[in-house]
């Protein structure tokens, strides 16, 4: 087992990579409040905590709403839950973000952590403590920034992941790399196949490293005023494209990276050679390169993501492999750019 500390102004976390879920309440303490959906629980269920109440939300992105906060809310007062007792969200980036926003505002702020059951909530929902949810059509406007207690990463719960999903998580730790370590790129163009038949070993060194890339970057910018944002390289484009076609979030930030690196060779911060690494590590692992979704549907979820914003668009650009810089950018721009993906 490996693990890494997080230290943020809300508080610190244990990292720990390669515990068992079995272990569980020598982090959490006993009898902690299991949130969790009916697919995980169907799959790990014999393994949590016995004697803990469960709660269940509903599967996947619709039930990222208050209305889903609210049933966790009615649930823990018909529990008698307060202060003293401990939440542990098992499951996705959804169940995470959800449990983790009900967790930090039920009675102000509830003991809480995390087991993350996909390789892409193991590797970027569970760590950084954002926590929230989504309001009339924006993605997690609503939410707090709050540390967990402590994430563990099991990885013989990733045995049951259908490829697709291990892509997705692939996609984040090839951004984590791209924008801040250049040797973990490497390893990655060395030791990925097509069918990321990764060792053991080698998969908890790349999540081991990648994670390293954003607890560092956390730790130093937990609210997300400056340096922070590089963490969002390849999201701009990648939300709307999500948000439009339909994409997994991996798949459609592996495209969005892709418009990034060609921004960053046009706009001179990025070698035309290490643009082309990146494409290549993205198609070796079985990401998409090329642009998807209505060009009209894609520039309408950017444009009202950028009034939230006000006028100026963020932007992450590439320096080179394993550095990253944050521009501007307007919507014309970076759908010219997507059209010539096309
Ligand atoms: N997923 C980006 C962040 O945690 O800041």
């Amino acid at each position: 087992m490996r693990g890494l500390k997080l230290s943020g102004k809300s508080g610190a976390c244990r990292i720990m990579l390669g515990e068992s879920l079995s272990n569980l309440e020598k982090y959490s303490g006993p009898n902690p409040i299991i949130i969790t959906d009916a697919n995980v629980r169907a799959m790990h269920g014999a393994q949590f905590p016995k004697g803990s109440e469960v709660i269940e939300i509903g599967l996947g992105e619709p039930n990222k709403t208050l209305q889903t906060v609210m049933k966790i809310y009615e649930r823990l007062l018909a529990l008698g839950a307060d202060r003293s007792c401990t939440v542990v969200a098992i499951g996705g980036g959804i169940v995470c973000d959800v449990a983790g926003f009900a967790a930090t505002t039920y009675m102000r702020g509830m003991r809480f952590g995390f087991v993350p059951t996909t390789l892409l909530a193991q590797v970027d929902a569970s760590v950084g403590g954002k926590n929230g949810v989504n309001f009339n059509g924006y993605k997690n406007i609503v939410g707090t920034f709050s540390q967990p207690e402590f994430v563990l990463c099991d990885f013989e719960m990733l045995k049951t992941l259908p490829l697709r999903e291990m892509r997705n998580g692939f996609a984040e730790i090839i951004k984590q790399a791209a924008i801040g370590d250049a040797q973990l790129f490497s390893f990655l163009e060395e030791n990925c196949t097509h069918s990321l038949n990764l060792r053991r070993t080698a998969l908890e060194k790349v999540v081991y490293d990648s994670l390293t890339v954003k607890s560092s970057i956390v730790s130093r910018d937990e609210l997300e005023k400056g340096e922070r944002m590089k963490l969002n390289f390849g999201h701009t484009l990648g939300h709307a494209i999500e948000k439009a076609a339909g994409l997994p979030h991996g798949e459609a930030i592996s495209i969005g990276m892709v418009a990034a690196a060609r921004i960053s060779v046009k706009r001179g911060t990025l070698k035309e050679k290490d643009a082309a690494r990146l494409v290549s590590l993205l198609e070796k692992i079985g990401l998409p390169i090329k642009m998807q979704g209505e060009r009209s549907a894609v520039a309408e979820a950017m444009t009202k993501d950028k009034k939230k914003g006000g006028n100026a668009m963020r932007f992450v650009l590439l320096s080179g492999i394993g550095s990253a810089q944050v521009g501007e950018i307007t919507v014309d721009e970076l759908i010219g750019v997507s059209d010539d993906m096309r």
